[in-house]
């Protein structure tokens, strides 16, 4: 980060204070404000943070008028087309692409921690079979600080090196029994001979009876969804586990509040949001209806995956999964996919709309991914589940990076009181 101008600001009382401007190395420049409240004795006003850079990070960027999402700099199309999510999980933890020795030696300490403790799996028998699988993937994740407290400690590097392999490891073992315990269904243990895409299907596909094949289809492009979800810079899941993180809360507390967060439908709960919405319009005939309920602001309704706080042209992973979604569906045999020609034909019409064209809003990541998930056999319950196994990866990098930081502070907003003025207590017989 660089200072190379100052950005002046007057309170129009003869006040004044000098802000530096801080360049990073690509994007906008940020004012620095931390000396306005002291100089000025004012706050910024930024609701939702749309103008506010919350940290300096060097892992993503994301330049939402040109539809770009570089992680470490790599373009997210290269890293589609030639990359895997373990290798994009040491590049987003790490910082550098691994040879193939550090690959081989990630993905080995990553297969080295998938079981879970047997007591942390009873815990499963303690929620409702129709328990969302986000409700128990949050407690479990939470519940893992009673089980490793040994290796707790925020500022030892080994520590944290071993909490990330273990949490990115366990994290689909998790999943997998969530959905398993919905079903009533026997827990499937993993199987370290497997790939990590391939194993989160054996765990939510295989029974003890029969025999099971993972799809390698399925897999591939299992484990594409996940390169595209691994991380997105400072979006509401990854600021809640810095925020959360900032205080020394343990690590597994931290990325459960990031699931809770993750699972709102305005953010990772639209994958799921979006099913529901293209199986209740049914058939083209319904997308008007539909889209003059969208537009209309008295109804709570919105074009789910449709939107973005930051990409304002296009969001290059829905090019991608668009594209993923016709050769998938073709190479399983179910090209002829009622639900895809819903979701094309919904895009097409919502674009040529006055509406949807001034606010420029575009199918984001999940217009399409349930497409692809529910061709593979996942149930809408666990799309965001799915998010949460691939958006660890980028928690764990953000954490990691604001915990080294030794100018770490505690995430502490300030805001505009408007409640009442001080006021003396009346007794309770006297009101
Ligand atoms: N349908 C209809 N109108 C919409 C939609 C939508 N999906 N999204 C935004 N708008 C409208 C708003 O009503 C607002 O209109 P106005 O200016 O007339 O008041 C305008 O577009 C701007 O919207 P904001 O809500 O201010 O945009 P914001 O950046 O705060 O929200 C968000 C972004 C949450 C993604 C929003 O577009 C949305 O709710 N989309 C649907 C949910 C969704 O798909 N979320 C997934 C996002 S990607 C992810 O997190 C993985």
């Amino acid at each position: 980060m660089t200072e190379n101008k100052t950005f002046e600001l007057s309170n129009g009382r003869g006040g004044g204070s000098q802000l530096p401007v801080r360049s990073g190395t690509m994007g906008p420049a940020a004012i620095d404000i931390a000396g306005l409240h002291k100089d000025l004795e004012v706050f910024t006003y930024d609701p939702g943070f749309g103008a506010t850079a919350a940290t300096e990070s060097r892992i993503t960027y994301i330049d939402g008028d040109a539809g770009v999402l570089l992680y470490r700099g790599y373009p997210i199309e290269q890293l589609a087309q030639k990359s895997s999510f373990m290798e994009v999980a040491y590049l987003l933890l790490l910082g550098e692409l691994p040879s193939q020795k550090q690959l081989e030696e990630f993905s080995g300490n990553i297969r080295y921690h998938t079981m879970i403790n047997e007591s942390l799996l009873r815990f499963f028998n303690a929620f409702n079979h129709n328990a969302h699988p986000m409700a128990m993937v949050s407690g479990v994740v939470a519940s893992m600080a009673a089980f490793y407290h040994e290796t707790m400690d925020i500022h030892n590097p080994r520590h944290r090196e071993i909490f990330s392999h273990r949490i990115i490891a366990k994290i689909p073992t998790i999943a997998a029994a969530a959905h398993k315990h919905s079903l009533g269904q026997p827990f499937i243990y993993p199987l370290n001979k497997l790939g990590y895409a391939e194993n989160v299907l054996n765990m939510l596909f295989a029974v003890p009876c029969e025999e099971y094949q993972v799809d390698p289809i399925a897999a591939k492009a299992l484990d594409l969804l996940f390169v595209l979800h691994a991380d997105h810079e400072q979006n509401a899941s990854t600021s809640t586990v810095r925020l959360a993180g900032s205080t020394g809360a343990n690590p597994y507390a931290a990325i459960s509040a990031g699931v809770s967060a993750l699972w709102g439908p305005a953010h990772g709960g639209a994958n799921e949001a979006v099913l529901a919405m293209l199986e209740q319009i049914g058939t083209v005939e319904n997308i008007p209806q539909y889209l003059a309920m969208a537009k209309d602001k008295s109804s709570h309704f919105r074009l789910m995956g449709f939107g973005h706080r930051v990409y304002k042209n296009f969001d290059p992973r829905a090019t991608i999964i668009r594209e993923m979604c016709h050769k998938v569906l073709a190479q399983l045999g179910r090209s002829d996919n009622p639900l895809l020609e819903l979701a094309l034909r919904l895009e097409e019409i919502a674009l040529k709309d006055e509406y949807f064209i001034a606010r420029k809003l575009y199918p984001n990541v999940d217009f399409y991914s349930g497409v692809i998930y529910s061709a593979i056999g996942i149930p809408r319950s666990m799309f965001t589940v799915m998010f949460a196994i691939a958006r660890t990866v980028g928690w764990v990098a953000h954490w990691q990076e604001m915990i080294s930081d030794p100018a770490m502070r505690i995430g502490r907003p300030r805001q505009l009181y408007t409640g009442a003025t001080k006021r003396e207590y009346i007794q309770v017989d006297m009101r």
